[in-house]
Parts: C-alpha cells; sequence; structure tokens
C-alpha cells in the first residue's frame, strides 16, 4: 500500500508534496488525487461542428443526376446573389458565384500566390482574391489586374435545384 500510495502521491518530500504544500500555503485547496477521491477532470466542451451559417445553407441535391460530363456542386439556395462560395468537385477546388441569380464557376486558386477566391468578395462579375486585391472576371476566369494572366473557367448549367459543373 505504501509502493501504491507513493506512485500515486508521489514521496514524501517530493515535487508533488512541494506543489501540495505551495497550494496549501496559498488558500488553495490541493486536489485530491487518491483513488477514492471524487476528483474528475474539467469538461471539455467540443465546438460545434459547423458555424449557424453553414448549417442553414441547403445540401447540395443528391436526388439529381447532372448532365453528362457535369457535377452537382451546390444547392441553388445555397447561394444568394452577390455570394461566392468554395466547394471542392471531383477533386478540384472551385469557386461558384451567384451574379444576379446567375451561376459562374472559376478555379478556386489565385494566380498570385494560390488564394482562395472563394473566400473573397464578389461585385457584379468581379471576384476580389481576399490576399492581395488582385480581381478576376467570373464569366470566363479573366484576371483584370494582370491581364496576361488567368484562371480556368468552368461550364455551368443549373438542373432542377442543383448547380452543376463541367469538370
Ligand atoms: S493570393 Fe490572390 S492576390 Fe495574392
Amino acid at each position: 500500500m505504501s509502493l501504491l500510495r507513493t506512485l500515486l502521491l508521489g514521496r514524501e518530500n517530493g515535487i508533488r508534496s512541494s506543489i501540495r504544500a505551495m497550494l496549501a500555503s496559498s488558500g488553495e485547496a490541493a486536489p485530491d488525487w487518491t483513488p477514492d477521491s471524487a476528483y474528475s477532470a474539467p469538461s471539455y466542451e467540443a465546438p460545434p461542428a459547423t458555424t449557424a451559417e453553414q448549417s442553414d445553407r441547403p445540401e447540395p441535391p443528391r436526388d439529381v443526376t447532372p448532365p453528362e460530363g457535369f457535377e452537382v456542386v451546390i444547392h441553388v439556395d445555397a447561394l444568394k446573389p452577390g455570394e461566392l462560395s468554395e466547394v471542392i468537385a471531383g477533386g478540384t477546388a472551385i469557386c461558384v458565384a451567384n451574379v444576379d441569380g446567375a451561376f459562374y464557376a472559376i478555379a478556386n486558386t489565385c494566380a498570385q500566390g494560390d488564394g482562395p477566391l472563394g473566400e473573397g468578395t464578389l461585385s457584379g462579375f468581379m471576384v476580389t482574391c481576399p490576399y492581395h486585391g488582385w480581381e478576376y472576371d467570373v464569366r470566363d476566369g479573366r484576371c483584370t489586374t494582370t491581364p496576361r494572366l488567368s484562371v480556368q473557367s468552368f461550364e455551368v448549367q443549373l438542373k432542377a435545384q442543383a448547380v452543376c459543373v463541367r469538370l
């Protein structure tokens, strides 16, 4: 029993005894670490899996068969006019934009420094990269900041409530 006590509580003059003495002198109650104590570890509250905004968005419809060569990427109600979103489809990161009810899709990766265009802002047809402000036209992926550069654009079709992108 003495060996078990030493293993659990430490030696008489060991570091755990010193800590208990320090806590006792500071007025704080030393935790009772004996095997029969009612001590329990503080509870950890996990953060919610998604933000409220994300959980409000409808999931991409699963009952829609996309046109040949296309893939369903997002529900039409998941993006309001003037909004952007980044989605992964077929292993490709895509920036989807809703411009006054018309949907467009371009590659999500900025040509300047790999910024996530889907996290940028949309004004008219122009997407602004959140990192350094380069702008792209969502209709064709053309970079208006550096006209010799562009990002890939994807053909978009709507089918029922699904936004479908040709990959
Ligand atoms: S990464 Fe997009 S402007 Fe720099």
